[in-house]
């Protein structure tokens, strides 16, 4: 069994409470009894993506569990790519991130389009995501990325979504292995489907957008509820997800 935790959105330098919430949530998943088998942040780290956000965010996301991120569409590639990855070189490329552990491959991919809002997997990044899949066709492979492919409801950020979803589509059908798809940037816990697997959407550490039942606003983001985060757990070659709201002012 195979647990991971699944962190999205933390926008540091964007509201003001981000690095709190931020803070809390890290705490909270350093502090558990039990170890966790990786911590996966899809996207929007930073909120302008500038060094400075991003140094922040690289003492907030430290961790003593294997981490692994990629950009989302506030982040900037290449300061993303020197200050929390290390990584000198690769300019404006897709940052595109594998993390290998054993008895599973967690491949994300770059979604953001430099200047850009919505999301799109350029050739490359789909040519990295086939070449990972091919390599070990035994082991369950989840296969994250910024941008959810699909609508879920919630119209501020539908009109945002990945771009030219059915190039995904036809490289995951390719690979029996991918056990699930994880996004972030809508901000809510959703689950859905996708290419035929389940598509699963991180909440948001930062804020919460609601539907529009919940709320008339054009830009219906709530930071009232607290950060959230999911919890996936892998066992018998099928995941199961967890959110939980993170306190962000322990009493005493
Ligand atoms: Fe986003």
């Amino acid at each position: 069994m195979l647990t991971l935790a699944h962190v999205s959105d933390t926008h540091i330098g964007g509201s003001p409470d981000s690095v709190e919430r931020t803070r809390a949530v890290m705490r909270h998943l350093d502090g558990l009894p039990g170890p966790l088998d990786a911590v996966i942040v899809t996207g929007d780290v930073a909120d302008h993506g500038t060094v400075e956000e991003y140094e922040t965010a690289r003492e907030l996301l430290a961790s003593r569990h294997p981490t692994v991120m990629c950009p989302g569409n506030h982040d900037t590639r290449a300061a993303f790519r020197k200050v929390l990855l290390g990584q000198d070189g690769g300019g404006d490329d897709p940052v595109d991130q594998v993390l290998r552990l054993d008895g599973l491959t967690v491949a994300l991919c770059d979604s953001s389009v430099p200047g850009r809002p919505e999301g799109f997997l350029s050739d490359g990044t789909l040519a990295w995501l086939d070449a990972v899949l091919a390599e070990d066709p035994d082991t369950p492979a989840l296969v994250g990325m910024h941008h959810p492919p699909v609508s879920l409801g919630i119209p501020y950020v539908d009109e945002i979504r990945l771009r030219a979803p059915e190039r995904l589509a036809e490289v995951l059908r390719r690979h029996p292995r991918v056990t699930a798809v994880l996004t972030g940037h809508a901000h809510t816990a959703a689950s859905t489907t996708f290419a035929g697997l389940p598509l699963l959407v991180a909440p948001g550490v930062v804020s919460t957008l609601l539907l529009p039942q919940e709320s008339p606003a054009a830009e219906p983001v709530d930071y009232g509820f607290p950060p959230q985060i999911s919890i996936h757990v892998l066992a018998d070659g099928r995941l199961t997800t967890h959110t939980r709201p993170v306190v962000t002012h322990p009493a005493g």
